[in-house]
């Protein structure tokens, strides 16, 4: 199997190194807007680069891995749909609903496959806090607390290019709220603040933020983020039900430390960042891209997924922008098929 990468950047240089050793994958043709820096990794790992883009699908791949920012993700989905390609791509697609639709209406149309990067699917952790779920044992779920805390925040020019802390970040945790929970969020009251480096203030973005979600069978959840946790990178999640807790992301290199006599010492090597943290996952999303392109699967997170991860994260800009509660039916209003 040949996979064309697109988007040699922090994440494209792990899955191009990932699928590069995957027994089922025969070569790779790395692409980036940089070429330089898609030459040198294919040099690192004995592949193949391409110029451009225009390169990766004359030269002919059998699936395609999009990688780039953010903003080149829904144009290359279409391109791949077009070219009757399986895509595997970064979260989110689009930074905006229509351009999310306009690439979703063009798998549909190709009836190609789509996988979305949300890894925390493939986390033991998040998996296990599902079967918790699932099987009853923590009775009726009342209350979920999401956090995702970054060490330090990315390079302030990267900033505006992201769409937000809200749609770049804790997209990921409304993600894996669904699901776990199993349930849709119905609505939202989220704020933000910008207190701390001008670099958020300048983006127009927030360097911590904060929702409350209520889900359609009432259980409430919060979802906080930050940019800036000194500690170390924090990503947790509990669950609380009438019979029982338990709490994903809680182990030995939690970057937290207990004011308690009688507490846990605090994490020697505390986690510092997604790659290190989420390194299992990313390796097993892609192992099941390959069983998806191969036909050996079905598709464990398809395009409406992220689309409904996108509308959460929506709701929540418009609720921190106008400083009320937002109900999910009002996105879902704009959620409307692009005119042929
Ligand atoms: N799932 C996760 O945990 C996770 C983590 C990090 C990043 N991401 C996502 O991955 C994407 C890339 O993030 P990153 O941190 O690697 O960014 P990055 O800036 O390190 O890399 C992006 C790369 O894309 C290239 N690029 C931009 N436009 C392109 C185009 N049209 N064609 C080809 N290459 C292009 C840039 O030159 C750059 O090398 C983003 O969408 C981000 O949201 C996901």
């Amino acid at each position: 199997m040949r996979i064309g990468v697109i988007g040699t950047g922090r994440i494209g240089t792990l899955h191009a190194r990932t699928l590069s050793r995957h027994r089922e994958v025969g070569s790779l043709i790395l692409t980036d807007a940089d070429p330089a820096r898609a030459q040198e990794l294919a040099h690192r790992l004995g592949e193949t680069a391409a110029p451009g883009v225009d390169e990766v699908f004359r030269w002919g791949v059998d699936a395609v891995v999009i990688t780039a920012a953010t903003a080149a993700h829904a144009e290359l989905i279409g391109r791949a749909a077009r070219s009757g390609l399986p895509v595997f791509c970064e979260k989110p697609i689009a930074l905006d609903l229509p351009g999310t639709l306009q690439a979703l209406a063009e798998v549909d149309a190709a009836g190609t496959v789509l996988q979305m990067g949300f890894q925390r699917r493939f986390d033991a952790g998040y998996a296990g806090a599902r079967e918790a779920v699932r099987s009853g044992r923590l009775g009726r779920l009342h209350t979920v607390r999401a956090m995702t805390c970054d060490q330090s925040p990315p390079p302030a020019e990267w900033l505006p290019l992201s769409g937000g802390l809200f749609r770049d970040t804790l997209i990921h945790d409304f993600d894996v709220l669904r699901w776990v929970t199993g349930r849709e969020v119905a609505d939202v009251y989220a704020t933000g603040s910008d207190a701390g480096p001008a670099m958020f203030r300048e983006a127009g973005d927030v360097g911590t933020g904060a929702a409350l979600l209520t889900l359609d069978d009432g259980t409430l959840a919060t979802a906080t983020a930050t940019r800036l946790n000194g500690a170390g990178y924090d990503v947790r999640m509990e669950l609380a039900g009438e019979r029982d807790t338990v709490v994903v992301g809680l182990d030995d290199r939690t970057p937290v430390a207990s004011t308690e006599p009688s507490g846990p010492p605090p994490a020697d090597k505390p986690w510092n960042g997604f790659l290190e943290r989420f390194a299992p996952s990313y390796e097993a999303e892609l192992a099941a891209f390959v069983e998806v392109v191969r036909g050996d699967r079905p598709n464990p997170c398809d395009g409406r997924e992220a689309l409904r991860a996108l509308r959460i994260a929506e709701a929540c800009e418009l609720s921190r922008r106008e400083r009320r509660p937002v109900a999910l039916t009002e996105i879902a209003d704009q959620d409307r098929p692009p005119r042929a």
